[in-house]
């Protein structure tokens, strides 16, 4: 990256950096809240002051509860962008459109950014990192994956002497809080969602976290990070939580799994698969889905509205990132993690030379997906079968006519309740999807079950 002199006096002789906000809600707040109350420590650190000047929210009636001493506090989003007290501005707004504007006319009146707006950066990202280097400032966004956890640094700095195997991860802090309680309390999804609701842990609108597509903004954003893929989170296959069940959490149990809403982004060299040296083709594997994994994996332990990813290097193996994944005071401290390496830069007088997507972006490009039906891993199968003579031979047949082998098959309760019909669980033995699927299709055709086979992938690697 290009060395820019800063033409701000105070910036480039030390002084202070002047950090202008906009969007004044939690995260904003909390952004203000580690200024104050870490002063003393940020400016031990990097040698100056960083000072909040101006905020801009359009809701400048609701007080926020905290003191807002010598910042100048209006409506005024363009006025603080153009603001010569203002070296790096912080979108907290969220959404698309807005903060997509807002954005490009910071970098455009020359202004560093840092934002916490994953959705925007898995849609836009390209066309705003693109715009900042052009202009040689920077886009800090580590507060936009994993909230608090300083992974995006980790894989940016801390693992770049990697080739990166593969990244797994509990991304989303909703579903991990919903699923451990309907692990825990045997309670089916509704209810443990009004729950999570009440309690302030899903949103009134909680589609992008039930639905995976949270996580997949995520993941979109670590496996460019990671491998240098470029992706959209639309191309991710993504399933969300809906429609697991209290049954699903018991078996697990009993099977040695534990339930997981797991991104995974990992990366399949061929031409070594019988033994040889890879031949440097690569494929990209790429899913947000609930997986069942190891109940004593270290990830299968993440409990609540926690966070954690593992990522595999080549050289360093498996490392584990740990942490909040939202909330008030964690993100703030990954925006101000963002604003100190910015405030830097600024010191200095010049950009670093860490890219912001990991890769320079000449060498970030669009990378072949593995498909789908060529994976191959175990999978548990809950379906709801007629009770009569004969079903489960039917069942275990229909899988070994497609080469399912079969680890366990339990039959679950009496007949009666659900009209006649009852669960019936298989665990397969490492298995093709492509044939899966096709045994899927076979069942279906058998007129013993009622409704849908409901298939978890089972992951062993984590
Ligand atoms: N709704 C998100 C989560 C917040 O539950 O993890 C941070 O993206």
């Amino acid at each position: 990256m290009s060395g820019q002199v800063s033409d701000k006096p105070g910036a480039a002789a030390g002084k202070q950096v002047g950090v202008g906000l906009i969007g004044f809600g939690t995260i904003g707040r909390g952004v203000v809240k580690v200024l104050r109350e870490n002063a003393a420590v940020i400016e031990k650190r990097l040698g100056f002051p960083l000072r909040m000047v101006r905020i801009a929210d359009l809701d400048t009636k609701t007080d926020r509860g905290i003191p807002l001493d010598g910042i100048q506090f209006d409506a005024d989003a363009k006025g603080l962008i153009a603001d010569p007290r203002v070296d790096i501005v912080i979108e907290l707004i969220g959404g698309y459109d807005v903060p997509r504007r807002l954005i490009l006319e910071s970098i455009a009146a020359g202004k560093h950014v840092t934002t916490a707006n994953k959705a925007l950066l898995a849609l836009h990202g390209k066309e705003i990192f693109a715009a900042a280097a052009k202009a040689g400032l920077d886009v800090g966004f580590e507060a936009s994956v994993c909230g608090g956890i300083p992974l995006l640094r980790a894989l940016r700095e801390g693992l770049a002497a990697n080739q990166i195997e593969s990244v797994f991860g509990i991304l989303n802090g909703t579903t991990n809080f919903v699923l451990t309680q309907m692990e825990a309390t045997g309670e089916p999804f509704e209810s443990v969602l009004k729950r999570a609701q009440d309690l302030g842990y899903a949103e009134a609108d909680p589609t992008f976290d039930v639905e995976g597509i949270d996580a997949a903004h995520k993941l979109a954003l670590l496996a460019t990070m990671a491998f240098g893929a470029e992706l959209t989170f639309k191309e991710i296959p993504t399933q969300g939580i809906r429609g697991l069940l209290p049954i699903d959490f018991e078996q697990a149990a009993e099977f040695g799994y534990r339930i997981k809403l797991l991104g995974v982004a990992r990366s399949h060299k061929l031409g070594g698969q019988s033994g040889g040296q890879a031949d440097g083709r690569e494929q990209l594997e790429v899913h947000v889905r609930p997986t069942m994994i190891p109940a004593s994996s270290l990830l299968a332990k993440v409990d609540g509205a926690m966070n954690a990813v593992v990522v595999r290097g080549n050289a360093v193996g498996p490392t584990l990132y740990y942490g909040a994944g939202a909330g008030e005071m964690p993100t703030a401290s990954a925006v101000v993690s963002d604003l100190m390496e910015i405030a830097r830069e600024i010191a200095r007088g010049g950009r670093g030379p860490v890219s912001p997507m990991s890769f320079l972006a000449e060498h970030i490009a669009p990378m072949p997906f593995v498909a789908e039906e060529e994976l191959v891993g175990r999978a548990y199968l809950r379906m709801l079968a007629k009770d009569q003579p004969g079903v489960l031979g039917r069942i275990t047949t229909a899988l070994g006519a497609e080469g399912v082998g079969i680890a366990s098959v339990v039959q679950r309760g009496q007949a009666g309740a659900e009209g006649g019909a009852v669960p019936v669980i298989v665990l397969t033995h490492p298995t093709r999807r492509a044939g899966l699927a096709r045994a899927i299709a076979r069942l279906a055709k058998l007129g013993d079950l009622v409704g849908d086979v409901r298939v978890l992938e089972i992951e062993e690697g984590v």
